[in-house]
């Protein structure tokens, strides 16, 4: 790998991805559900708008920092969770370091495979990510323990609906890494001894447990028996919700807010943040392209709650394409994934590099000076565009 591993776009970083990943890993990362209409749609609609550049009266400079929860950000990409298992020794923590070193927060997964107290040591923008998984009272004992290891937000992931089996196929995923299981993995893995090399300097083989779902210092379930917990657990009500905001006390982002009425909900629950999001496409398939819904809901309710937009951030445009559009900020998961994939923390921060100057330079072209002052006319957007659901 040239250059010292840096790579230009996220595309590249992808590819990257892809050679040096064991298949199953690289496919468990791709993700997606069904035929992949959500998955492709909220990358595609972000190609349906154009800018309106002016050519002269422009910025010398932009300034691209913004807040999200009451911290401070530099740039509004934020490390969406995800459960990075297996993609690279330092998990979670570099992707952290990453964050901390371009001065933004990351949202670490319930089902991540570093402790949330590590993650925090490497990164004091915090947020940790809950599902309604175990009932009220695990709930709880989760808070609380987030609380103290000085979480600066809880993310409510709300969106899921337990939908299996992708046209493209999924990966086996083995519930631990025993030597028989790392056996029936070892042709693929064969061919990447690149990635087995990273996880051999550090003596380790890839955990696949979930220690943010045990108490602190106990081990955590495997991330089979996390996700049967998950799955057993009856679906939380608008009260239940509202109860867990109250449980936490703090900044509380509710994740995966689709419809206008459903946003209404998160405000009345008495959230801080929404995300508008489709979980990148993993979740209930046909659900239209995140970017699509943004509008409607930021003319609803973005001047009662901060609304954040997730799902098909590629490039510093699509950013400055959902601020114009009413966000305050993007969260991004499959980007920095396949940055970490391909370069370890430098690659997450290679990719933050890559988003923060595609998004001066759209500014630049758009004249704006402050990522506040980006604005719906600065965007075209065809006609027929957004969806607006639930209003
Ligand atoms: C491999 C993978 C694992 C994910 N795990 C979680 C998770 O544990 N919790 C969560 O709230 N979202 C999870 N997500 C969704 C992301 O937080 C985010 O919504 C999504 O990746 C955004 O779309 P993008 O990948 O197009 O940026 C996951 C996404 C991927 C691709």
């Amino acid at each position: 790998m040239g250059n010292n591993g840096w790579f230009e776009t996220v595309a590249e970083a992808q590819r990257r991805a892809q050679k040096r990943l064991p298949r199953s890993v690289y496919k468990a990362l791709l993700a997606g559900s069904e035929r992949g209409q959500t998955y492709r749609d909220n990358i595609d609609a972000f190609a349906e708008l154009g800018f309106a550049p002016h050519v002269a009266g422009g910025p010398a400079e932009r300034a691209l920092g913004t807040q999200v929860m009451g911290v401070d950000l530099d740039l509004p990409v934020i490390i969406s969770p995800t459960g990075v298992q297996a993609v690279h020794p330092e998990g979670e923590v570099a992707v952290a370091r990453a964050a901390a070193a371009r001065g933004t927060a990351i949202g670490l997964s319930s089902f991540g495979s570093r402790t949330l107290e590590d993650v925090v040591a490497a990164n004091d923008r915090t947020f940790f990510q809950i599902y309604w998984s175990g009932g009220r009272d695990v709930i709880e004992q989760r808070l609380q323990r987030a609380r103290e290891a000085g979480a600066k937000g809880v993310i409510a992931t709300l969106d899921w609906t337990f939908s299996f089996g992708r046209d493209w196929g999924s990966p086996a995923i083995p519930e631990a890494l025993t030597p028989k299981a790392m056996l029936s993995f070892a042709p693929e893995v064969a061919l990447k001894p690149r990635w087995l090399l990273d996880f051999a300097r550090t003596g380790q083989l890839p955990d696949l447990t979930t220690p943010n779902m045990a108490a602190k210092g106990e081990p955590g379930p495997t991330f089979f028996g996390a996700y049967g917990e998950w799955m057993t657990t009856p679906p939380p009500s608008w009260e239940d919700i509202a109860w867990m905001r109250e449980a936490w006390g703090g900044p509380f982002m509710i994740k995966g807010i689709c419809r206008v009425d459903d946003a209404r909900r998160a405000v009345d629950a008495g959230a801080s943040a929404i995300s508008v999001s489709t979980h990148g496409g993993n979740n209930l398939d046909g659900i239209p392209g995140a970017i699509r819904m943004l509008p409607g809901i930021a003319e609803a309710v973005g001047d009662e709650i901060e609304v954040v937009l997730d799902s098909g951030i590629r490039r510093g445009g699509d950013v400055v394409k959902a601020l114009a559009l009413g966000a305050q900020a993007v969260m991004i998961g499959r980007a920095y994934l396949w940055g970490l994939a391909a370069n370890g923390q430098a690659g997450v921060e290679n990719v933050l590099d890559i988003l923060s100057g595609g998004i001066s330079s759209a500014m630049l072209g758009l004249g704006k000076a402050s990522v506040a002052d980006l604005a719906p006319e600065d965007i075209l957007v065809p006609e027929g565009f957004a969806r607006v659901l639930g209003d």
